[in-house]
Protein backbone atom coordinates (compact mmCIF):
# COMPACT_ATOMS: atom_id res chain seq x y z
CA UNK A 1 0.00 0.00 0.00
CA UNK A 2 0.83 3.75 -0.81
CA UNK A 3 2.39 5.95 2.08
CA UNK A 4 -0.03 8.12 3.39
CA UNK A 5 0.52 11.76 2.25
CA UNK A 6 0.18 14.87 5.15
CA UNK A 7 0.16 18.64 3.71
CA UNK A 8 1.00 20.49 7.19
CA UNK A 9 2.00 24.13 6.78
CA UNK A 10 2.24 23.98 2.95
CA UNK A 11 4.81 21.37 3.29
CA UNK A 12 4.21 17.54 2.40
CA UNK A 13 5.65 15.15 4.88
CA UNK A 14 5.32 10.84 3.42
CA UNK A 15 4.07 8.40 6.07
CA UNK A 16 4.39 4.76 6.11
CA UNK A 17 1.42 2.83 6.33
CA UNK A 18 1.32 -0.76 7.92
CA UNK A 19 -1.17 -3.65 6.71
CA UNK A 20 -2.63 -6.17 9.17
CA UNK A 21 -2.96 -9.18 8.50
CA UNK A 22 -7.07 -8.72 8.51
CA UNK A 23 -6.46 -5.90 6.44
CA UNK A 24 -6.59 -2.97 8.79
CA UNK A 25 -4.82 -0.34 7.71
CA UNK A 26 -2.47 2.22 10.31
CA UNK A 27 -0.91 5.33 9.31
CA UNK A 28 2.58 5.17 11.15
CA UNK A 29 3.15 8.60 12.88
CA UNK A 30 6.41 6.94 14.72
CA UNK A 31 8.23 10.04 12.99
CA UNK A 32 5.74 12.15 13.11
CA UNK A 33 7.09 14.36 15.64
CA UNK A 34 10.50 14.52 14.70
CA UNK A 35 9.42 15.73 10.86
CA UNK A 36 7.41 17.91 11.28
CA UNK A 37 7.40 19.24 15.17
CA UNK A 38 3.43 18.46 15.20
CA UNK A 39 1.34 15.08 16.99
CA UNK A 40 -1.91 13.84 16.37
CA UNK A 41 -4.61 14.77 18.88
CA UNK A 42 -7.00 11.67 19.82
CA UNK A 43 -9.14 12.24 22.98
CA UNK A 44 -10.11 8.57 24.36
CA UNK A 45 -7.35 6.80 21.74
CA UNK A 46 -10.74 6.00 19.34
CA UNK A 47 -8.36 6.76 16.32
CA UNK A 48 -5.21 5.47 17.83
CA UNK A 49 -3.32 1.87 17.67
CA UNK A 50 -0.98 1.68 20.46
CA UNK A 51 0.44 -1.64 19.62
CA UNK A 52 0.72 -4.38 17.11
CA UNK A 53 -0.67 -7.52 18.48
CA UNK A 54 -1.31 -10.95 17.33
CA UNK A 55 -3.82 -12.14 19.80
CA UNK A 56 -7.32 -10.85 19.36
CA UNK A 57 -9.20 -9.46 16.09
CA UNK A 58 -12.16 -7.32 16.47
CA UNK A 59 -14.06 -6.17 13.43
CA UNK A 60 -16.75 -4.25 15.30
CA UNK A 61 -18.48 -3.32 11.85
CA UNK A 62 -19.38 -7.17 11.28
CA UNK A 63 -19.33 -8.22 14.75
CA UNK A 64 -16.10 -10.76 14.35
CA UNK A 65 -13.86 -11.51 17.64
CA UNK A 66 -11.56 -13.65 16.95
CA UNK A 67 -8.96 -15.32 19.49
CA UNK A 68 -5.05 -16.03 17.70
CA UNK A 69 -7.86 -16.29 14.24
CA UNK A 70 -10.44 -18.51 16.09
CA UNK A 71 -14.14 -17.44 16.43
CA UNK A 72 -15.66 -17.01 19.69
CA UNK A 73 -18.24 -18.81 18.37
CA UNK A 74 -16.19 -21.88 18.29
CA UNK A 75 -14.43 -21.51 21.12
CA UNK A 76 -17.89 -20.97 23.32
CA UNK A 77 -19.34 -24.31 21.78
CA UNK A 78 -16.50 -26.52 21.60
CA UNK A 79 -13.41 -25.28 23.52
CA UNK A 80 -12.78 -24.79 27.57
CA UNK A 81 -11.92 -22.07 29.65
CA UNK A 82 -7.75 -23.42 30.47
CA UNK A 83 -7.61 -24.30 26.75
CA UNK A 84 -8.63 -20.91 26.06
CA UNK A 85 -6.46 -19.11 28.52
CA UNK A 86 -3.43 -21.15 26.96
CA UNK A 87 -4.09 -20.14 23.65
CA UNK A 88 -4.13 -16.33 24.53
CA UNK A 89 -0.98 -16.80 26.33
CA UNK A 90 1.19 -19.05 24.31
CA UNK A 91 0.08 -18.49 21.22
CA UNK A 92 -1.57 -21.99 19.92
CA UNK A 93 -4.49 -24.25 20.75
CA UNK A 94 -2.61 -26.84 23.50
CA UNK A 95 -2.23 -30.47 22.46
CA UNK A 96 -3.55 -33.01 25.10
CA UNK A 97 0.00 -33.46 27.31
CA UNK A 98 0.38 -29.88 27.25
CA UNK A 99 -3.40 -29.09 28.40
CA UNK A 100 -2.68 -31.62 31.00
CA UNK A 101 0.33 -30.14 32.21
CA UNK A 102 -1.54 -26.38 32.41
CA UNK A 103 -3.98 -28.02 33.91
CA UNK A 104 -2.09 -29.89 36.68
CA UNK A 105 -0.25 -26.71 37.23
CA UNK A 106 -2.77 -24.49 37.28
CA UNK A 107 -4.18 -27.12 40.46
CA UNK A 108 -1.01 -27.32 41.98
CA UNK A 109 -0.58 -23.33 42.64
CA UNK A 110 -4.43 -22.58 43.37
CA UNK A 111 -3.59 -22.26 47.60
CA UNK A 112 -3.31 -19.21 48.99
CA UNK A 113 0.36 -18.49 51.25
CA UNK A 114 -1.65 -19.07 54.64
CA UNK A 115 -0.57 -15.28 56.16
CA UNK A 116 -2.32 -13.52 53.60
CA UNK A 117 -5.25 -14.44 55.10
CA UNK A 118 -4.52 -11.85 57.64
CA UNK A 119 -5.15 -9.29 55.16
CA UNK A 120 -8.32 -10.23 54.17
CA UNK A 121 -9.30 -9.55 58.07
CA UNK A 122 -8.52 -5.31 57.44
CA UNK A 123 -11.18 -5.20 55.39
CA UNK A 124 -14.82 -4.00 56.66
CA UNK A 125 -17.23 -7.12 55.50
CA UNK A 126 -18.62 -4.21 53.60
CA UNK A 127 -15.45 -3.74 51.39
CA UNK A 128 -16.51 -4.18 47.49
CA UNK A 129 -14.59 -7.23 46.01
CA UNK A 130 -13.32 -5.31 43.51
CA UNK A 131 -10.62 -3.42 46.02
CA UNK A 132 -10.22 -6.14 47.66
CA UNK A 133 -9.09 -8.30 44.45
CA UNK A 134 -6.73 -5.89 43.10
CA UNK A 135 -4.61 -5.28 46.59
CA UNK A 136 -4.72 -8.53 47.06
CA UNK A 137 -3.04 -9.27 43.76
CA UNK A 138 -0.50 -6.45 43.97
CA UNK A 139 0.28 -8.04 47.40
CA UNK A 140 1.43 -11.53 45.52
CA UNK A 141 4.16 -9.20 44.61
CA UNK A 142 6.00 -9.62 47.92
CA UNK A 143 5.59 -13.06 47.99
CA UNK A 144 7.12 -13.80 44.77
CA UNK A 145 9.99 -12.41 43.24
CA UNK A 146 9.03 -11.28 39.19
CA UNK A 147 12.37 -12.44 37.32
CA UNK A 148 12.52 -14.03 34.02
CA UNK A 149 13.29 -17.50 35.73
CA UNK A 150 10.02 -17.86 37.41
CA UNK A 151 7.94 -15.74 34.37
CA UNK A 152 6.08 -19.01 33.68
CA UNK A 153 5.29 -19.83 37.24
CA UNK A 154 3.83 -16.60 38.17
CA UNK A 155 2.01 -16.56 35.13
CA UNK A 156 0.62 -20.05 36.49
CA UNK A 157 0.51 -18.56 40.28
CA UNK A 158 -1.51 -15.64 39.27
CA UNK A 159 -4.29 -17.90 37.24
CA UNK A 160 -4.26 -20.08 39.80
CA UNK A 161 -4.73 -17.89 43.20
CA UNK A 162 -6.96 -15.41 41.44
CA UNK A 163 -10.27 -17.24 41.98
CA UNK A 164 -8.55 -18.28 45.23
CA UNK A 165 -8.32 -14.93 46.08
CA UNK A 166 -12.02 -13.79 44.49
CA UNK A 167 -13.71 -16.81 46.51
CA UNK A 168 -12.09 -15.78 49.75
CA UNK A 169 -12.92 -12.10 49.22
CA UNK A 170 -16.50 -12.94 48.94
CA UNK A 171 -16.51 -15.42 51.98
CA UNK A 172 -15.18 -12.46 53.70
CA UNK A 173 -18.15 -10.42 53.16
CA UNK A 174 -20.82 -13.01 54.10
CA UNK A 175 -18.85 -13.52 57.09
CA UNK A 176 -18.23 -17.49 56.42
CA UNK A 177 -15.41 -19.37 56.81
CA UNK A 178 -12.58 -20.01 53.61
CA UNK A 179 -12.98 -23.12 51.93
CA UNK A 180 -9.80 -23.88 50.16
CA UNK A 181 -9.09 -25.02 46.68
CA UNK A 182 -9.75 -28.73 45.26
CA UNK A 183 -7.37 -30.58 42.77
CA UNK A 184 -10.13 -32.70 41.94
CA UNK A 185 -12.63 -30.23 40.31
CA UNK A 186 -12.90 -28.41 37.22
CA UNK A 187 -11.29 -24.63 36.91
CA UNK A 188 -14.90 -22.89 36.94
CA UNK A 189 -16.84 -25.83 39.90
CA UNK A 190 -13.50 -25.13 42.25
CA UNK A 191 -14.49 -21.56 42.02
CA UNK A 192 -18.28 -22.50 42.83
CA UNK A 193 -17.10 -24.79 45.61
CA UNK A 194 -15.00 -21.95 47.36
CA UNK A 195 -17.86 -19.70 47.08
CA UNK A 196 -20.65 -21.78 48.05
CA UNK A 197 -19.97 -25.12 50.02
CA UNK A 198 -20.07 -24.04 53.89
CA UNK A 199 -18.09 -27.02 56.27
CA UNK A 200 -21.24 -27.67 58.26
CA UNK A 201 -22.90 -29.53 54.76
CA UNK A 202 -22.12 -31.09 51.91
CA UNK A 203 -22.23 -29.17 48.30
CA UNK A 204 -22.25 -30.30 44.99
CA UNK A 205 -21.96 -28.19 42.26
CA UNK A 206 -24.09 -28.35 39.69
CA UNK A 207 -22.51 -29.56 36.24
CA UNK A 208 -24.92 -26.82 34.44
CA UNK A 209 -23.97 -24.15 36.60
CA UNK A 210 -19.83 -24.94 36.32
CA UNK A 211 -20.56 -24.74 32.22
CA UNK A 212 -22.47 -21.75 32.12
CA UNK A 213 -19.36 -19.82 34.23
CA UNK A 214 -16.68 -21.48 32.24
CA UNK A 215 -18.31 -19.86 29.03
CA UNK A 216 -18.64 -16.57 30.39
CA UNK A 217 -15.17 -17.02 31.30
CA UNK A 218 -14.35 -17.47 28.01
CA UNK A 219 -16.07 -14.88 26.38
CA UNK A 220 -14.87 -12.07 28.68
CA UNK A 221 -10.93 -13.71 28.39
CA UNK A 222 -9.65 -11.10 25.74
CA UNK A 223 -10.61 -7.85 23.82
CA UNK A 224 -7.80 -6.24 22.44
CA UNK A 225 -6.91 -2.65 23.50
CA UNK A 226 -9.77 -2.08 25.39
CA UNK A 227 -9.24 0.22 29.16
CA UNK A 228 -7.80 -2.41 31.36
CA UNK A 229 -5.56 -4.12 28.95
CA UNK A 230 -4.12 -0.52 27.95
CA UNK A 231 -4.20 0.27 31.66
CA UNK A 232 -2.09 -3.44 31.42
CA UNK A 233 0.36 -2.18 28.55
CA UNK A 234 0.85 0.80 30.32
CA UNK A 235 1.81 -0.07 33.81
CA UNK A 236 3.60 -2.78 32.33
CA UNK A 237 5.74 -0.62 29.68
CA UNK A 238 7.38 1.01 32.45
CA UNK A 239 8.67 -2.65 33.74
CA UNK A 240 6.59 -2.72 36.83
CA UNK A 241 6.53 -6.23 38.26
CA UNK A 242 4.04 -8.51 36.35
CA UNK A 243 1.42 -8.56 39.92
CA UNK A 244 1.38 -4.42 39.88
CA UNK A 245 0.52 -4.40 36.38
CA UNK A 246 -2.63 -7.00 36.25
CA UNK A 247 -3.32 -4.89 39.74
CA UNK A 248 -3.94 -2.07 37.53
CA UNK A 249 -5.84 -3.77 34.83
CA UNK A 250 -8.21 -4.94 37.65
CA UNK A 251 -8.63 -1.60 38.50
CA UNK A 252 -9.41 -0.03 35.50
CA UNK A 253 -12.07 -2.61 34.92
CA UNK A 254 -13.65 -1.46 37.37
CA UNK A 255 -15.60 1.39 36.80
CA UNK A 256 -19.54 1.45 35.54
CA UNK A 257 -18.39 2.38 31.84
CA UNK A 258 -16.06 -0.87 31.68
CA UNK A 259 -16.34 -4.14 33.10
CA UNK A 260 -18.23 -2.00 36.46
CA UNK A 261 -21.14 -2.30 33.65
CA UNK A 262 -22.49 -5.76 34.32
CA UNK A 263 -22.94 -4.75 38.27
CA UNK A 264 -24.57 -1.66 37.02
CA UNK A 265 -27.28 -3.51 34.68
CA UNK A 266 -28.53 -5.54 37.39
CA UNK A 267 -28.98 -2.43 39.44
CA UNK A 268 -30.29 -0.36 36.29
CA UNK A 269 -32.94 -3.32 35.85
CA UNK A 270 -33.99 -3.92 39.74
CA UNK A 271 -34.68 -0.33 39.67
CA UNK A 272 -36.97 -0.66 36.31
CA UNK A 273 -38.46 -3.86 38.27
CA UNK A 274 -39.02 -1.56 41.64
CA UNK A 275 -40.24 1.65 39.90
CA UNK A 276 -43.21 -0.70 38.36
CA UNK A 277 -41.63 -1.95 35.30
CA UNK A 278 -41.85 0.82 32.93
CA UNK A 279 -39.12 0.07 31.08
CA UNK A 280 -40.12 2.97 27.95
CA UNK A 281 -39.30 5.27 30.92
CA UNK A 282 -35.98 4.16 30.77
CA UNK A 283 -35.11 4.76 27.19
CA UNK A 284 -36.81 7.99 27.32
CA UNK A 285 -34.35 8.92 29.98
CA UNK A 286 -31.22 7.43 28.19
CA UNK A 287 -31.88 9.85 25.57
CA UNK A 288 -32.87 12.42 27.13
CA UNK A 289 -29.36 14.90 26.72
CA UNK A 290 -30.27 16.12 29.59
CA UNK A 291 -30.17 13.38 31.88
CA UNK A 292 -27.05 11.72 32.88
CA UNK A 293 -28.45 8.44 32.70
CA UNK A 294 -27.48 5.66 30.17
CA UNK A 295 -28.61 2.59 29.04
CA UNK A 296 -26.26 0.09 30.78
CA UNK A 297 -25.02 -3.03 29.10
CA UNK A 298 -25.82 -1.14 25.48
CA UNK A 299 -23.00 0.66 23.69
CA UNK A 300 -19.72 -0.10 22.57
CA UNK A 301 -16.30 2.22 21.60
CA UNK A 302 -15.79 -0.48 18.28
CA UNK A 303 -18.96 -2.98 18.33
CA UNK A 304 -21.51 -0.89 15.73
CA UNK A 305 -22.88 -4.25 15.14
CA UNK A 306 -24.15 -7.22 17.27
CA UNK A 307 -21.69 -7.92 20.26
CA UNK A 308 -21.30 -11.23 19.66
CA UNK A 309 -20.67 -12.09 23.31
CA UNK A 310 -24.01 -10.65 24.07
CA UNK A 311 -25.60 -12.52 21.04
CA UNK A 312 -24.56 -16.07 22.95
CA UNK A 313 -25.44 -14.46 26.18
CA UNK A 314 -28.51 -13.87 25.15
CA UNK A 315 -29.00 -17.38 24.44
CA UNK A 316 -27.09 -19.09 27.21
CA UNK A 317 -29.36 -17.08 29.58
CA UNK A 318 -32.61 -18.64 28.30
CA UNK A 319 -31.04 -22.22 28.66
CA UNK A 320 -29.47 -21.66 31.99
CA UNK A 321 -32.18 -20.20 33.43
CA UNK A 322 -34.43 -23.38 32.14
CA UNK A 323 -32.70 -25.50 33.33
CA UNK A 324 -32.37 -24.50 36.71
CA UNK A 325 -35.96 -23.88 36.57
CA UNK A 326 -35.55 -20.00 37.53
CA UNK A 327 -37.87 -17.64 36.24
CA UNK A 328 -36.56 -14.23 36.67
CA UNK A 329 -38.50 -11.35 35.73
CA UNK A 330 -35.28 -9.39 35.26
CA UNK A 331 -34.69 -11.52 32.55
CA UNK A 332 -37.65 -10.06 30.36
CA UNK A 333 -36.96 -6.92 31.47
CA UNK A 334 -33.76 -7.50 29.34
CA UNK A 335 -35.46 -8.41 26.32
CA UNK A 336 -38.38 -5.94 26.22
CA UNK A 337 -35.74 -3.00 26.79
CA UNK A 338 -33.22 -4.40 23.87
CA UNK A 339 -36.43 -5.14 21.78
CA UNK A 340 -37.42 -1.29 22.23
CA UNK A 341 -34.45 0.27 22.01
CA UNK A 342 -33.09 -1.73 18.77
CA UNK A 343 -36.51 -0.19 17.27
CA UNK A 344 -35.85 3.37 18.58
CA UNK A 345 -34.21 6.10 15.99
CA UNK A 346 -31.68 7.51 18.74
CA UNK A 347 -30.19 3.80 19.06
CA UNK A 348 -30.39 2.84 15.46
CA UNK A 349 -28.69 6.12 14.33
CA UNK A 350 -25.85 6.13 17.25
CA UNK A 351 -25.56 2.03 16.44
CA UNK A 352 -25.89 1.25 19.60
CA UNK A 353 -26.21 -2.47 20.42
CA UNK A 354 -26.16 -4.76 23.51
CA UNK A 355 -22.63 -5.32 24.76
CA UNK A 356 -20.95 -8.47 27.13
CA UNK A 357 -22.38 -6.73 29.99
CA UNK A 358 -26.12 -6.95 29.47
CA UNK A 359 -26.95 -10.48 29.81
CA UNK A 360 -24.25 -11.80 31.25
CA UNK A 361 -25.63 -10.50 35.07
CA UNK A 362 -28.76 -12.21 34.56
CA UNK A 363 -26.91 -15.50 34.40
CA UNK A 364 -24.62 -14.72 37.64
CA UNK A 365 -27.72 -14.08 39.13
CA UNK A 366 -28.87 -17.44 38.49
CA UNK A 367 -26.20 -18.70 39.62
CA UNK A 368 -26.48 -17.16 42.81
CA UNK A 369 -23.24 -15.28 42.45
CA UNK A 370 -24.33 -11.81 44.58
CA UNK A 371 -24.17 -8.22 42.31
CA UNK A 372 -21.16 -7.08 44.01
CA UNK A 373 -19.20 -10.12 42.63
CA UNK A 374 -19.85 -9.63 38.74
CA UNK A 375 -17.25 -7.48 37.86
CA UNK A 376 -14.75 -9.93 40.30
CA UNK A 377 -16.29 -12.63 37.47
CA UNK A 378 -15.34 -9.90 34.53
CA UNK A 379 -11.96 -10.06 36.14
CA UNK A 380 -11.08 -13.85 36.36
CA UNK A 381 -12.25 -14.19 32.69
CA UNK A 382 -9.97 -11.42 31.75
CA UNK A 383 -7.16 -12.38 33.57
CA UNK A 384 -5.57 -14.61 30.72
CA UNK A 385 -5.94 -11.96 27.76
CA UNK A 386 -4.11 -9.59 30.44
CA UNK A 387 -1.30 -12.08 31.04
CA UNK A 388 -0.89 -12.24 27.34
CA UNK A 389 -0.82 -8.92 26.19
CA UNK A 390 1.73 -7.72 29.07
CA UNK A 391 3.88 -10.99 28.27
CA UNK A 392 3.50 -10.17 24.38
CA UNK A 393 4.32 -6.56 24.83
CA UNK A 394 7.41 -7.57 27.46
CA UNK A 395 8.48 -10.23 24.55
CA UNK A 396 9.02 -7.47 22.00
CA UNK A 397 12.35 -5.62 21.66
CA UNK A 398 11.00 -3.12 20.41
CA UNK A 399 8.97 -1.92 23.33
CA UNK A 400 9.31 1.28 24.69
CA UNK A 401 7.71 3.21 27.93
CA UNK A 402 4.05 3.86 27.30
CA UNK A 403 4.16 7.74 27.23
CA UNK A 404 1.84 9.95 25.37
CA UNK A 405 2.16 13.73 24.51
CA UNK A 406 -0.85 16.40 25.22
CA UNK A 407 -1.30 19.79 23.62
CA UNK A 408 -1.07 22.08 26.51
CA UNK A 409 -3.91 24.53 27.20
CA UNK A 410 -3.13 25.81 30.27
CA UNK A 411 -1.60 29.84 31.37
CA UNK A 412 1.33 30.82 29.58
CA UNK A 413 4.18 31.85 31.22
CA UNK A 414 3.33 34.47 34.61
CA UNK A 415 5.29 36.08 38.00
CA UNK A 416 4.97 33.97 40.64
CA UNK A 417 2.45 35.85 43.46
CA UNK A 418 3.39 36.95 46.92
CA UNK A 419 0.48 35.40 49.00
CA UNK A 420 -0.46 38.65 50.44
CA UNK A 421 -1.07 40.15 47.16
CA UNK A 422 -3.64 37.40 45.49
CA UNK A 423 -7.38 37.12 45.08
CA UNK A 424 -9.37 34.63 46.24
CA UNK A 425 -10.69 31.79 43.08
CA UNK A 426 -13.07 29.65 43.99
CA UNK A 427 -12.09 26.25 43.98
CA UNK A 428 -14.03 23.32 42.03
N1 LIG B 1 -27.20 4.87 26.54
C1 LIG B 1 -27.57 6.01 25.91
N2 LIG B 1 -26.82 6.66 25.00
C2 LIG B 1 -25.61 6.12 24.73
C3 LIG B 1 -25.16 4.95 25.34
C4 LIG B 1 -25.99 4.31 26.27
N3 LIG B 1 -25.60 3.18 26.89
N4 LIG B 1 -23.92 4.64 24.89
C5 LIG B 1 -23.60 5.62 24.02
N5 LIG B 1 -24.64 6.51 23.91
C6 LIG B 1 -24.70 7.69 23.03
C7 LIG B 1 -23.78 8.80 23.54
O1 LIG B 1 -24.47 9.66 24.41
C8 LIG B 1 -23.40 9.48 22.24
O2 LIG B 1 -24.52 10.24 21.82
P1 LIG B 1 -24.28 11.64 21.00
O3 LIG B 1 -23.63 11.24 19.71
O4 LIG B 1 -25.65 12.19 20.83
O5 LIG B 1 -23.41 12.49 21.86
C9 LIG B 1 -23.29 8.32 21.24
O6 LIG B 1 -24.15 7.29 21.76
C10 LIG B 1 -21.87 7.76 21.10
O7 LIG B 1 -21.44 7.33 22.39
P2 LIG B 1 -20.04 7.64 23.05
O8 LIG B 1 -20.24 7.88 24.49
O9 LIG B 1 -19.31 8.67 22.25
O10 LIG B 1 -19.33 6.26 22.84
P3 LIG B 1 -17.99 5.77 23.50
O11 LIG B 1 -17.36 4.88 22.49
O12 LIG B 1 -17.19 6.91 24.00
O13 LIG B 1 -18.47 4.93 24.79
C11 LIG B 1 -19.36 3.17 26.08
C12 LIG B 1 -18.69 3.55 24.76
C13 LIG B 1 -19.40 1.66 26.16
C14 LIG B 1 -18.55 3.70 27.25
C15 LIG B 1 -20.79 3.75 26.11
O14 LIG B 1 -21.55 3.21 25.06
C16 LIG B 1 -21.48 3.53 27.44
O15 LIG B 1 -21.30 4.31 28.36
N6 LIG B 1 -22.27 2.40 27.59
C17 LIG B 1 -22.88 2.07 28.86
C18 LIG B 1 -21.84 1.41 29.76
C19 LIG B 1 -21.53 -0.01 29.32
O16 LIG B 1 -22.41 -0.80 29.03
N7 LIG B 1 -20.23 -0.34 29.33
C20 LIG B 1 -19.75 -1.68 29.02
C21 LIG B 1 -19.00 -1.72 27.73
S1 LIG B 1 -18.77 -3.41 27.12
C22 LIG B 1 -17.80 -4.18 28.29
C23 LIG B 1 -16.38 -3.79 28.20
O17 LIG B 1 -15.65 -4.35 27.40
O18 LIG B 1 -16.01 -2.88 28.96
Amino acid sequence: MDNAKLVLNGKEYQLPVTVGTEGEVGIDITALRSKTGAITLDSGYGNTGSCESSITFIDGERGILQYRGYPIEELAAKSSFLEVSFLLIFGHLPTREELDKFTFDLTHHSLLREDMKKFYEGYPPTAHPMGVLCSMVVSLSAYYPDTQEERYNNIIRLLAKLKTIAAFSYKKSIGQPYVYPRNNMSFAADLLHMMFAVPAEDYEVHQEVADALDLLLILHADHEQNCSTSTVRMVGSSEANMFATIASGICALWGKLHGGANQHVIEMLQRIQNEGGDYRKFIDMAKDKNSSFKLMGFGHRVYKNFDPRAKILKEAADKVLNKLGIKDPLLEIAKNLERVALEDSYFIERKLYPNVDFYSGIIYRAMGIPTEMFTVMFALGRLPGWIAQWKEMREDPAMRIYRPRQIYTGCTERSYIPIDERRTVEVK
